[in-house]
């Protein structure tokens, strides 16, 4: 049986991915903060947690040991470098070969070819510069994090969120390489849906160094994509 560890296991992300990965049949082995473990009590007795900040180095080497992959919910939280930290350890400690999948949000640039409407660019230095200001979050460390996972030669996707929702699955999200692309445009995706798109990388060769930005498959935008509309 595959191995499959998840970083940030209790977070709303996190925990849809582990259903999806006991799902498929792969063992199981999360990361969450002590004071946390408790939001994965429904998976008792069915994954093995390691407790422990996300980067915290020896809590990552222990849990990444002999995985197949590894899915990283990269937060932006705290202003301790958590996301780069977190993204390195995983780089540093992972099983070469093992498949490397982190969750970002669309502020995060692969390339020049991104188009960002003004209010994302405005959410971003506004809310940002505010939300470090408070010590809240970070999200420039999620930019080094993601510079640095670029950088490597792990077989490593970046995947891209939109805003999110609750709700049931959708299926299968679709994803372009530019935020800006019109099959993008309804920005909305099912949480459940994201994570989903989380755990299929695993097995998707094509998505190894790439950075999908992805939308809810059943979205406007989406729909007007597939059918020529
Ligand atoms: N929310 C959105 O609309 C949105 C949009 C696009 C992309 N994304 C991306 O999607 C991913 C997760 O998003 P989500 O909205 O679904 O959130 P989520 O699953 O609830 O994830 C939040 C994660 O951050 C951790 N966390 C919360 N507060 C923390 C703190 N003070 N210090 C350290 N860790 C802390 C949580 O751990 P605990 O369980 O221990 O609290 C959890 O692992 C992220 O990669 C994010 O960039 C989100």
């Amino acid at each position: 049986m595959k191995k499959i560890c998840i970083v940030g296991a209790s977070g709303k992300l996190g925990q849809y991915m582990v259903q999806h990965a006991l799902d498929r049949g792969y063992e199981v082995v999360g990361v969450c903060r002590e004071r946390s473990v408790g939001k994965l009590d429904g998976f008792k007795g069915r994954i093995t947690i390691f407790p422990g900040a996300t980067n915290d180095r020896e809590v990552i080497r222990q849990a990444v040991a002999r995985c197949d992959g590894v899915l990283t919910v990269l937060a932006p939280w705290g202003v301790q470098q958590y996301s780069s930290g977190t993204a390195q350890a995983v780089m540093d400690f992972a099983a070469p070969g093992a498949r490397l999948i982190f969750s970002c949000g669309c502020h995060i640039s692969l390339d020049v070819k991104d188009v960002y409407s003004w209010k994302l660019r405005a959410i971003v230095k506004y809310a940002g510069g505010l939300a470090r200001f408070l010590r809240l979050a970070e999200l420039d460390d999620q930019v080094e994090a993601c510079r640095r996972i670029f950088a490597s030669n792990t077989r490593w996707t970046v995947v891209r969120g939109s805003d999110l929702e609750e709700g049931e699955s959708h299926g299968l999200p679709v994803w372009s390489r530019h935020v800006g692309d019109s099959i993008l445009e309804s920005n909305l995706t099912r949480r459940v849906d994201f994570a989903l798109f989380m755990v299929a990388a695993v097995e998707n060769d094509e998505l190894i160094h790439e950075c999908p930005a992805i939308v809810g498959c059943r979205t406007p935008s989406a729909l007007t994509i597939k059918t020529g509309g």
